[in-house]
């Protein structure tokens, strides 16, 4: 019966005879396949705004907004359109789409735009991705994509001896620092622990490590209790005593240390671990060591700042992300491993649909070396863009945004009332308006306040963060168009935000009169 039943044709066959029928009706008179037909009907004023970041590199107005967040009524609006049973006219969709939806974001990509880790994606990176997505690149085996991955794997070999890894380390992209770190800590559970120790597993990070290691602990089987939080020193560097107190305090309770893993530009401060004295104790307790340099590790490509990085090349595996500090378009980071065959060891399967595209000795198959099988073909942008720039066009960029941090922070210690918590350090900078009088409560307020201020002027977006239990300001400063004097204007109005804000709190507070914010 089931076998009648599945050689009936049914009432809505989906492939056979009807199939080459509507292949042959997707083209058109000349031959080109219908959706290539479409994506002709888009206007070149279309495809020019949607391109415009090439065309314009200056087009950041001075006074364009850097956060736009949609209304509510707005946002029930786009929830609800729904998918029409017929297709619409393409330039009416694409129309809605560069005009009703994507104005609404934050402009990560905006020379001014100072928060989080901003996305300075160069056009160069948006070309990659175009070129090599039009045709749908498989970056799963060799067979799917064997010129690509030989780039991938060179690129890999390059990066890996930017970052002072010995020959012997491999790698490959993944979607950004959150997987690298996921993948890297994987391979080190799978290298120091036996599946039997897994429950009596240590892993070690400090107070600044970026939440994306402990969440990926988490994945791969560890209870929160089994991962320590080593404080930091004033500099917000792990406090290599403290680690070595916990490290010893866990093994003399019959547990196993596995894992340290420090940072090499953490996302608060830009701070980077005492990277030599962490390998020296990991060494001695033969520990793995984990870099998270997702931020920090493109400092590798300047030869001003490379030596902030030092220790790095000692990793047992490496986080860098590529849609940080190297220019790329989303989705593009890199895990580095010392020993590269350690990634097959924890990744590689063998299921019979896949044999066919079996990987030679000189050949790679990324799906055997990370969590993916179906895979983009990230390092193709990073490729175009460093092939068409030059690595000394990027260190320089790199460089460029330690110095607008610099800047802000001369721009800072030149007015009253502001404090640096955190020098100038990879670009980012931390610091806070403070005012006699005013509690320590009221002084978070207060920068929280500016930093709302600053929203809604839209000049520059600067956020805040927690350092020492306490409210500051925090500038990440990574755009290769941002210039001093973006930064001394930023400063400027963010003074101007904070006598505003001070003279709205003078009655009631009863503190001295703010500091006089003239330019
Ligand atoms: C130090 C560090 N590690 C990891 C991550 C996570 O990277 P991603 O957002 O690419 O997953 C970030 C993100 O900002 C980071 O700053």
């Amino acid at each position: 019966m089931t076998d009648k039943t599945l050689a009936q044709p049914s009432a809505a066959p989906c492939a056979g005879a009807q199939s080459a029928q509507s292949a042959q009706s997707a083209e058109n008179a000349q031959g080109a396949p219908r959706h290539t037909r479409l994506l002709g009907q888009a206007t070149p004023a279309q495809w020019a705004q949607a391109v415009s970041r090439v065309g314009h590199p200056q087009s950041q107005a001075p006074m364009q907004r850097t956060v736009q967040v949609i209304n509510a009524a707005d946002a029930f609006a786009l929830r609800s359109l729904g998918v029409p049973a017929a297709g619409r006219p393409l330039p009416e969709v694409v129309d809605q789409l560069l005009n009703d939806i994507n104005p609404w974001r934050a402009k990560m990509d905006h020379p001014r735009f100072f928060a989080f880790i901003p996305g300075p994606a160069s056009p160069l990176s948006a070309l990659g991705d175009l070129a090599i997505g039009m045709h749908n690149v498989h970056g799963g085996s060799w067979l799917q994509s064997s010129g690509p991955s030989a780039v991938e794997s060179g690129l890999i070999a390059w990066l890996a001896s930017q970052a002072g890894l010995p020959a012997s380390a491999g790698g490959l992209f993944v979607s950004g620092g959150s997987m690298a770190n996921l993948t890297a800590l994987t391979v080190a559970r799978d290298q120091k622990l036996a599946p039997h120790e897994r429950q009596a597993g240590v892993a070690y990070v400090s107070e600044q490590t970026h939440s994306s290691v402990a969440k990926g602990l988490k994945i791969i089987g560890f209870l929160p209790q089994q991962v320590r939080r080593v404080p930091t020193d004033t500099a917000f560097r792990m406090d290599v005593e403290a680690l070595q107190r916990a490290i010893s305090a866990d093994r003399a309770a019959g547990l196993k240390p596995f894992v340290v893993v420090a940072s090499a530009g953490t996302t608060n401060t830009g701070s980077v671990d005492p990277l030599r004295a962490i390998r020296a104790l990991c060494d001695a307790h033969g520990l793995w060591m984990h870099v998270d340099g997702a931020y920090g590790a493109s400092a590798a490509l300047s030869p001003k700042h490379r030596h902030c990085l030092d220790g790095m090349g000692e990793a047992d595996s490496l986080s860098w992300d590529a849609h940080k500090w190297l220019f790329q378009t989303y989705g593009c980071g890199m895990v580095l491993l010392r020993q590269g065959a350690h990634l097959a060891q924890s990744f590689h399967t063998r299921p019979e649909y896949l044999r066919d595209a079996h990987a030679e000795a000189d050949q790679v198959n990324y799906w055997d070396l990370g969590c993916e099988l179906t895979r983009p073909m990230r390092a193709m942008k990073l490729w175009l863009t460093l092939q068409v720039l030059g690595a000394d066009a990027v260190g320089e960029a790199i460089a460029h945004g330690c110095q607008l941090a610099q800047w802000a922070e001369e721009a800072l210690r030149q007015r009253p009332g502001w404090e640096i918590v955190s020098p100038a350090q990879l670009a980012i900078v931390n610091f806070r308006r403070v005012q006699p009088g005013l509690s320590p409560e009221a002084t978070d307020a207060l920068n929280r306040a500016i930093s709302q201020r600053a929203l809604e002027d839209g000049f520059a977006t600067v956020l805040t963060t927690q350092l020492q239990g306490r409210t500051v300001l925090r500038i990440c400063a990574i755009h290769p168009d941002a210039t001093q004097a973006d930064m001394q204007e930023t400063v400027h109005r963010l003074a101007a935000y904070g006598a505003a804000e001070l003279a709205t709190l003078a009655p009631a507070g009863g503190h001295g009169r703010p500091h006089s914010e003239s330019r």
